[in-house]
C-alpha cells in the first residue's frame, strides 16, 4: 500500500452551495457541514437576517472547528440589505430594504464579527432598495473591498434590468473591470419563471416573469453565476417514501399541491438510479446557464442524496427533462 492509497481523498468539487438559513442548532448544523464537505461542497450561503444572526454565528463557530485543509476549501458568502422586524410607530414589526452605504457598512461589520472572519468571499445585496442608487451601493462595496473586508459582490431577487445596472456600474468603476459575481433568485421545478419566460415567449400561456424573464440567458452571456434558492422546492417533490403517502397531514398537503410531479421525479430517479433529490436538482443543472443550487437541507442523508445531482444531470436526457417540466407545470406543453 502506498502513502497515496492511505491519504484522505478530497471529494470532487460540487456545483452545489450549502444554504444555512435554518442553522442555529450547532449540533445539527455540524452534521450538515460534515455531509457538505464529504459531498465536495465549497461554498456556504448565509445572511445577516437568518435566525436574527444565529445562522452567521453558527457558521462562525463551525468554521473555527475546521482543520486548515478543510477551511481552505470553503468559501463564505453573506447577504445584507433587508431590515427585518423593525418596530413601526405603533410597535408592529415591519420589513424594509436598505442598500445604502452606511447601512451595508455597519451590517458587514456585524456579519464579520458573528462569522469570526476578517473578510467574506462575497457580499450579496439581499433585495433591491429603490431609494438607493445602484452606484452608491457599488461604491460601498468597492470601499469594503479596498479595506480587505470582501472580495466580490453579488445581488439577489433582482430583475434583469437592475442586475445589468449593477454589472455596468461595477465594471465602470472597478479598476480591474470586475463584474458581479452572482445573482441569487428563487428557481426550481416549483418556480420556473426563468425557464418558462424563454420557452413560452409570445405564447398566451406565458407566465408573468417578474422582470427576470431573460435573466438566465443574460447572466450566462455576462459571465454572472446564477444561484438558485429553494431548489428542492422545500421537499414538495420528494416527500414521503417512494410511492407511499406520508403520515404527516402537512406533508400530504404539500404532495397534493405538487400534483403528479413527485411520481415523475420518482420514475426518473429509478431510470437514472439516483436519488429523487438528485433528479430535482439535476433539472436545474441541465439548464445551459451554469445554475448552482443553494440547498437548504440540514439532513446529512439528504445532503448525500443531493450530491448525486451532477451525475444525474450528466445522464439526464432531454425527454426526461421535459417530462419533469411538464409534470411540474401540470399541463402539456403548447
Ligand atoms: N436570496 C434569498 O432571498 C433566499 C431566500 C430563501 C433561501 N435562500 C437560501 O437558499 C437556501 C435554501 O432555501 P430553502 O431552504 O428554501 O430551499 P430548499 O433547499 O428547497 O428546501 C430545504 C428545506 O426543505 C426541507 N426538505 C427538503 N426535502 C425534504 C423532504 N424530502 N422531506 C421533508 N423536508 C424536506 C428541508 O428540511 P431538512 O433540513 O429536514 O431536510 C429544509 O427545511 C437557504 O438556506 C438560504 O441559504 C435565499
Amino acid at each position: 500500500m502506498t502513502a497515496q492509497d492511505t491519504a484522505p481523498q478530497t471529494p470532487a468539487a460540487s456545483p452545489l452551495i450549502l444554504g444555512t438559513m435554518g442553522w442555529g442548532d450547532v449540533e445539527r448544523a455540524r452534521g450538515a457541514l460534515r455531509a457538505g464537505l464529504e459531498a465536495g461542497i465549497g461554498l456556504l450561503d448565509t445572511a445577516d437576517i437568518y435566525g436574527a444572526g444565529a445562522s452567521e454565528e453558527t457558521v462562525g463557530a463551525l468554521l473555527a472547528e475546521l482543520d486548515p485543509a478543510e477551511r481552505t476549501r470553503l468559501r463564505v458568502q453573506t447577504k445584507s440589505g433587508i431590515v427585518l422586524h423593525e418596530p413601526g410607530p405603533d410597535g408592529t414589526p415591519a420589513v424594509r430594504y436598505d442598500n445604502s452605504p452606511a447601512y451595508l457598512h455597519d451590517r458587514l461589520a456585524l456579519s464579520l464579527e458573528r462569522l469570526g472572519l476578517d473578510r467574506v468571499d462575497t457580499l450579496v445585496v439581499h433585495r433591491p432598495d429603490v431609494l438607493t442608487p445602484v452606484s452608491d451601493t457599488v461604491r460601498a462595496f468597492l470601499d469594503a473591498r479596498e479595506a480587505g473586508r470582501v472580495d466580490a459582490l453579488g445581488v439577489s431577487n433582482m430583475g434583469t434590468r437592475r442586475v445589468l445596472e449593477y454589472q455596468h456600474a461595477l465594471r465602470e468603476v472597478s479598476a480591474d473591470g470586475t463584474g458581479l459575481a452572482c445573482v441569487q433568485v428563487e428557481l426550481g421545478l416549483h418556480h420556473r419563471m426563468l425557464v418558462e419566460s424563454v420557452v413560452l415567449a409570445n405564447h398566451p400561456a406565458a407566465a408573468p416573469d417578474g422582470g427576470a424573464g431573460d435573466l438566465g440567458e443574460v447572466c450566462a452571456g455576462e459571465g454572472i453565476e446564477i444561484q438558485a434558492w429553494g431548489p428542492l422546492g422545500q421537499g414538495r417533490f420528494t416527500r414521503g417514501s417512494d410511492g407511499t403517502v406520508p403520515a404527516d397531514p402537512a406533508e400530504q398537503a404539500a404532495l397534493a399541491a405538487a400534483g403528479g410531479a413527485p411520481a415523475v421525479v420518482a420514475r426518473v430517479a429509478r431510470e437514472l438510479e439516483v436519488s429523487r433529490e438528485a433528479v430535482v436538482l439535476a433539472w436545474l443543472l441541465r439548464l445551459p446557464w451554469g445554475v448552482r443550487p443553494v440547498v437548504g437541507t440540514q439532513d446529512p442523508a439528504r445532503i448525500a442524496s443531493c450530491a448525486q445531482a451532477a451525475d444525474a444531470a450528466a445522464r439526464m436526457d432531454g425527454a426526461q427533462w421535459h417530462r419533469l417540466w411538464t409534470a411540474a407545470r401540470g399541463e402539456t406543453l403548447p
